[in-house]
C-alpha cells in the first residue's frame, strides 16, 4: 500500500457545484424537453453523472458502459475495454456519453466508434474534465467540459487512485 497524504484541493465542491449546473443549463438550453439517453462511464463518471442529472430537465434514459483503460497506472496504457454492456438497443435516440475526464482522449475515442454502430439519431458528449496537453486522439469533439486542466493526475469527485479516493466531494492532487 503507498502511503499518500490527504490530497490537495484542486476545484472545490462548490465550484464544482456551479459549473455542473452550467453544462446542465446548457444541455437543457439544447435539447429543450427532448428524451435523451445518458450513458455514465464506469466507474469514474458516477458523481459527475448523478449530479449532472438532477440538473436536467428532460425525460433521460439513463445508461452504464464500463470501461477500463488504466489498471492500476496513473498514464494510460492505450488499452481499452468494454467490462459492462448497455442494457437498451440505442437505435434511434439522442445519447449524450457523460466522462469524468479526458486525458489522451483515447478512451473516449473508442466509445464513440463503439456507440455509433448501435445507430442512435446523435452522440454528443460531456466531460467534467479535460487535459489538452495529453490529448493523443486525433478530431476527438468534447461537446461540453466542465474544466480544462493541467496535466497533473487528479482524484476525487468519482476519480480514483488505484480505485482509492472516489468518493471524495473534491477534486484533489495527490503529493507523494
Ligand atoms: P484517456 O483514455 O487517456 O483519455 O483516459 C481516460 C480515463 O483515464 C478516464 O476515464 C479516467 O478513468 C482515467 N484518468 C485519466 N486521467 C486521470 C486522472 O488524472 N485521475 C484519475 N483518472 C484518470
Ligand atoms: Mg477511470
Amino acid at each position: 500500500m503507498p502511503s499518500y497524504s490527504e490530497p490537495k484541493v484542486y476545484i472545490s465542491e462548490p465550484d464544482l457545484k456551479v459549473r455542473v449546473r452550467e453544462l446542465a443549463a446548457k444541455i437543457n438550453a439544447e435539447y429543450g424537453m427532448q428524451e435523451i439517453t445518458a450513458i455514465c462511464i464506469l466507474k469514474g463518471s458516477i458523481v459527475f453523472f448523478t449530479d449532472l442529472l438532477r440538473n436536467l430537465k428532460m425525460p433521460v434514459v439513463c445508461e452504464f458502459l464500463g470501461m477500463s483503460s488504466y489498471g492500476n497506472h496513473t498514464t494510460s496504457t492505450g488499452e481499452v475495454k468494454v467490462t459492462l454492456d448497455l442494457n437498451e438497443p440505442l437505435i434511434g435516440k439522442h445519447v449524450i456519453v457523460i466522462e469524468d475526464i479526458v486525458d489522451t482522449g483515447l478512451t473516449l475515442s473508442y466509445i464513440i466508434d463503439y456507440l455509433k454502430m448501435k445507430k442512435p439519431s446523435s452522440i454528443k458528449t460531456a466531460a467534467l474534465l479535460f487535459k489538452p496537453e495529453a490529448l493523443k486522439a486525433q478530431g476527438l469533439k468534447i461537446d461540453y467540459i466542465g474544466f480544462e486542466i493541467p496535466n497533473h493526475f487528479v482524484v476525487g469527485y468519482g476519480l480514483d487512485y488505484a480505485e482509492k479516493m472516489r468518493a471524495l466531494p473534491y477534486i484533489g492532487i495527490i503529493e507523494q
